[in-house]
């Protein structure tokens, strides 16, 4: 299991501005949020880009994938809520699956921005994923993750360059105190374009 199933722990949307920054969209994207939930994170995300109507909205996609049946419906419902109200373009992608994300990196399609808000264990066990991934894609994976780190391991730079690229501090929606990390980094296999 990468993160608890029974009680849904969001990420707060002020972290889309943090990704807004971070890791800017481009023409092609593709994001997928690994455990996407109530599909919140992928739908802000969306509707902050249509909002900007960007050039390239067309040749965007969004992936969300959950173990949770209930929690897909729900994305379904929201993502639909969200285009019957204007604030999402029809014109983006959007699909969300429901699967275990540890079966099989082919779950992960054409992945370019890979969301994670999961446990430590999860990360761990999702790291070799991300990096196969990578070399499958044979191109620079830009991952968010949101309140742990990915659990980096000293040999991973000799496989691929692992940068961190950085740290932001995200409020959390009526905690006035709360403020939780979110990181950023660039997976990139050798040799691979940036
Ligand atoms: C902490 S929530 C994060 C929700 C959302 N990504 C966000 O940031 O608000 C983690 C989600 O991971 C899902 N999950 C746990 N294990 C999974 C697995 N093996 N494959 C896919 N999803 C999983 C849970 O059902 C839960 O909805």
């Amino acid at each position: 299991m990468l993160a608890p199933r029974k009680r849904l722990w969001s990420t707060p949307l002020s972290a889309i501005d943090h990704c807004l920054e971070w890791i800017p969209l481009k023409e092609n994207d593709f994001v997928l949020d690994i455990g996407c939930g109530d599909g919140r994170i992928l739908i802000e995300w969306a509707e902050r880009i249509s909002s900007q109507k960007v050039a390239f909205l067309t040749s965007l996609s969004f992936l969300g994938i959950d173990i949770d049946p209930d929690r897909i419906q729900e994305c379904q419902s929201a993502s639909k809520a969200a285009i019957a109200t204007g604030r999402l373009s029809p014109e983006i992608r959007m699909d969300f699956v429901c699967a275990n994300a540890l079966e099989s990196v082919e779950l992960f399609q054409n992945a370019t921005v890979i969301f994670l808000y999961l446990i430590p264990r999860g990360l761990k066990q999702i790291l070799p994923l991300l990096k196969k991934h990578a070399s499958r894609m044979r191109e620079t994976i830009r991952v968010a993750t949101y309140m742990s780190k990915l659990p980096l391991e000293d040999d991973d730079g000799k496989k691929m360059i692992i940068k961190l690229l950085g740290r932001a501090t995200c409020r959390v929606e009526h905690q006035r105190e709360a403020a939780w990390p979110l990181y950023f980094y660039e997976i990139r296999p050798h040799g691979a374009e940036k």
